[in-house]
């Protein structure tokens, strides 16, 4: 089912929080609202399950304005990051629960809530209170909660943020794995840039309550629109540019503080353009004198993160960095070197918003 935002405003206090937001939300997909904290994730995944109804503006399910629909008639199913478990009920209660507020027979429950248990791994734990369980296993039943009562939108609040960071991974897949044999519509709200790219099929990339970017994970990765999207999603270099020169051999010519670097990319250069360039995407140049389309520095920092080398280099346009693959690595340098540094030839202009 195909979930859409039209025109939304929403306002606390004197402060608006969203104004003429729009978002279509394609039937089947994972769905990712991606932003830092208060950009108004939460708040808009409410709206989409009928806790938070907008100033003005519309939830549409489908062609069904759903906008006064009330929470129980959405057929909505929703994990938040605390779990939300009733602690005086067993597992199974705890996943029969919508079922029995839906009036499903109890032996009938029993079965769904049981097979759901099994699809999370978790059927040997049906009689077991919720206080028994770890971190990673209530999210598992707040999962078959949800997906037990087959509702036609999947909401999912952080889910994995209160947990640590290896069970996040491999509960990544079982979320994933359990949204593509449901084929159910999903929104998926966090602030983890990698969680989001390695979870979604589609990215919606928000600030301060507004939409800023919206497409599959590699394409927002590979051309972030703004500044924000291009140090939110990954992390950037941004370089600012000063001027635009004209092209030799095909490549665009941009004076920065820290001298000419060339672009192939298409994007026109306005007030507050900068030069996006990933870590992992610079390299340093065999001689320490910079030529056109390279930038001279000076090693300031030397980090070794094991599968990957870190450096700090000071330049004219501030401090950039470099990441090198350790086992790819040649020569390491050392703090206080003079480098220069290649920049690749497909570097992204960026706006500033
Ligand atoms: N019920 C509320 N009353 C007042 N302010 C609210 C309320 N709900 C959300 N906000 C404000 O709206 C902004 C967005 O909140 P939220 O949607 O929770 O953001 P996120 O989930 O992205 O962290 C925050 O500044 C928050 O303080
Ligand atoms: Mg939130």
């Amino acid at each position: 089912m195909q979930v859409s935002f039209r025109s939304i405003a929403q306002s606390y206090g004197r402060h608006k929080l969203f104004q003429d937001l729009d978002l279509v939300i394609p039937s089947g997909k994972f769905f990712t609202l991606l932003g830092p904290s208060g950009c108004g994730k939460t708040t808009l995944l409410r709206m989409l399950g009928g806790f938070v109804r907008p100033d003005s503006g519309q939830i549409l399910f489908g062609n069904d304005d759903v906008t006064d629909v009330p929470v129980h008639r959405r057929g909505v199913g929703m994990v938040f990051q605390d779990y939300a478990l009733f602690p005086d009920r067993s597992v199974l209660d705890n996943v029969c629960y919508g079922l029995a507020a839906r009036n499903v027979p109890r032996s009938q429950a029993r079965d769904r809530a049981l097979h759901m248990l099994q699809r999370v791994g978790l059927e040997a734990f049906a009689d077991r209170a919720p206080a028994g369980l770890s971190g990673g296993q209530r999210q598992r039943v707040a999962m078959a909660r949800a997906l037990v009562i087959e509702p036609r939108l999947l909401l999912l609040d952080e889910p994995l943020s209160a947990l640590d960071v290896k069970l996040r991974v491999e509960l990544r897949s079982m979320i994933r794995d359990l949204q593509t044999e449901a084929g159910i519509t999903t929104v998926f709200v966090t602030h983890d840039q990698e969680e989001a790219l390695a979870m979604s099929d589609l990215v919606a990339v928000m600030d301060r309550g507004r939409i800023v970017q919206t497409g599959e994970p590699r394409e927002i990765y590979a051309h972030p629109r703004t500044a924000f999207v291009a140090d939110f999603v990954g992390s950037a270099n941004l370089i600012p540019i000063e001027q635009e020169l004209p092209p030799a051999d095909g490549l665009r010519r941009l004076r920065t503080a820290a001298g000419i670097v060339l672009t192939r990319c298409d994007v026109s250069v306005n007030a507050g353009a900068q030069l996006a360039v990933r870590s992992e995407e610079m390299q340093f140049g065999p001689d320490s004198r910079a030529v056109e389309g390279q930038i001279a520095g000076v090693i300031e920092h030397v980090e070794f993160r094991g599968s990957i080398t870190g450096y700090t280099v000071r330049t004219a346009a501030g401090a950039l960095r470099v990441d090198l693959r350790t086992t790819q690595h040649g020569r390491l340098r050392a703090r206080g070197e003079a480098v220069t540094l290649d920049l690749p030839r497909d570097a992204r202009i960026v706006r500033a918003s």
